[in-house]
């Protein structure tokens, strides 16, 4: 099957997941569970679940287990944008042209929303039905999601991003602020459906990082761009425009080359793969 149709089939499949998941939660007429509801729901492309279901298909991980990671992953990537979108972090008053979580319901709301959608993504994780998943893989599961976005991870990323913003920042260390914000949660998708399937071997592991970490860090340069091009049509955000970004730093032309660079390394991580291992064409 095509990339595209199969990209769609994932997202419609995790949104079903997701709906399904809040709507069984008490306290549905809350603003906690609106504005939880809100931010997973305002137009996510779903990226990490097509990278969690195509990844599970080359391991052939049960799709149920593959749905309790996604549902995991996702929920966590929309804590860490409600926050993100906050007066103290990057005060964006959108996401995904709608007003933010914040701008509907209150800065005290969106914390708890985010909070919520953290703590749901581990009780998800620990408790829901993965088949041919043992509990011992699934601490290792639990382990690795929680190292990848606290302090070692995405938080300590967005700390530095914050940071920067004071300062003068090098290309070495935005690259490093782009691994720990990024592609910290993108390894971990992956890395989550590699440890339920039933292969280990540290030399497969170490091709899938290089692969989602090269991804995390294009689709991090590639969402740069798209700020930066925006900034300069739209000069009232000033809080962006401080921001140190690829664009900034290097210019456009040669954001895109390194976007090019990065998609070549994945590219070649998936290869080697290949070598080791039979992948489904689509
Ligand atoms: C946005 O991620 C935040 C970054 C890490 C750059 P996405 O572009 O994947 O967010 P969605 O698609 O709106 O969920
Ligand atoms: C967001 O990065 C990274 C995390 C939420 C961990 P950005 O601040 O660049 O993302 P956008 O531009 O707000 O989507
Ligand atoms: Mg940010
Ligand atoms: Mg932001
Ligand atoms: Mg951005």
């Amino acid at each position: 099957m095509h990339f595209f149709h199969l990209y769609e089939r994932y997202k419609h499949r995790i949104n079903q997941k997701l709906f399904y998941t809040l709507n069984q939660l008490p306290f549905q007429k809350s603003s906690l569970l609106k504005a939880m509801k809100y931010s997973v729901f305002s137009g996510s492309k779903r990226l990490r679940s097509s990278l969690i279901y195509s990844t599970g298909d080359v391991f052939k991980v049960n799709i149920t287990t593959l749905d309790v990671i996604s549902t995991a992953i996702e929920f966590i990537h929309s804590y860490s944008l409600i926050h993100d979108d906050l007066p103290c972090m990057d005060n964006d008053n959108f996401r995904r042209g709608k007003i933010s979580c914040h701008v509907k319901y209150g800065e005290s709301t969106s914390l708890l929303a985010g909070d919520a959608l953290q703590s749901l993504a581990f009780n998800i994780l620990s408790n829901s039905f993965m088949p041919n998943v043992s509990n011992l893989k699934r601490i290792k599961m639990i382990s690795e999601l929680s190292y990848s976005i606290g302090s070692s991870g995405m938080c300590m990323g967005q700390n530095l991003d914050l940071e920067a913003e004071k300062k003068d920042v090098n290309l070495s260390e935005l690259e490093i602020i782009n691994l720990y914000k990024t592609s910290f949660l993108m390894r971990s998708a992956v890395r989550l459906v590699y440890f339920s399937s039933n292969n280990f071997s540290k030399s497969i592991l170490s091709i899938l990082d290089l692969f989602s970490i090269s991804i995390g860090l294009a689709f991090q340069i590639q969402d740069d761009i798209l700020d930066f091009k925006k900034d300069s049509v739209k000069t009232d955000n000033k809080k962006i425009i401080k921001k140190h970004t690829y664009p900034l730093i290097i210019g456009l032309d040669e954001s895109r080359k390194k976007i090019k660079q990065l998609h070549k390394k994945s590219f070649l991580a998936l290869n080697s793969l290949k070598k080791k291992i039979s992948i489904p064409t689509c």
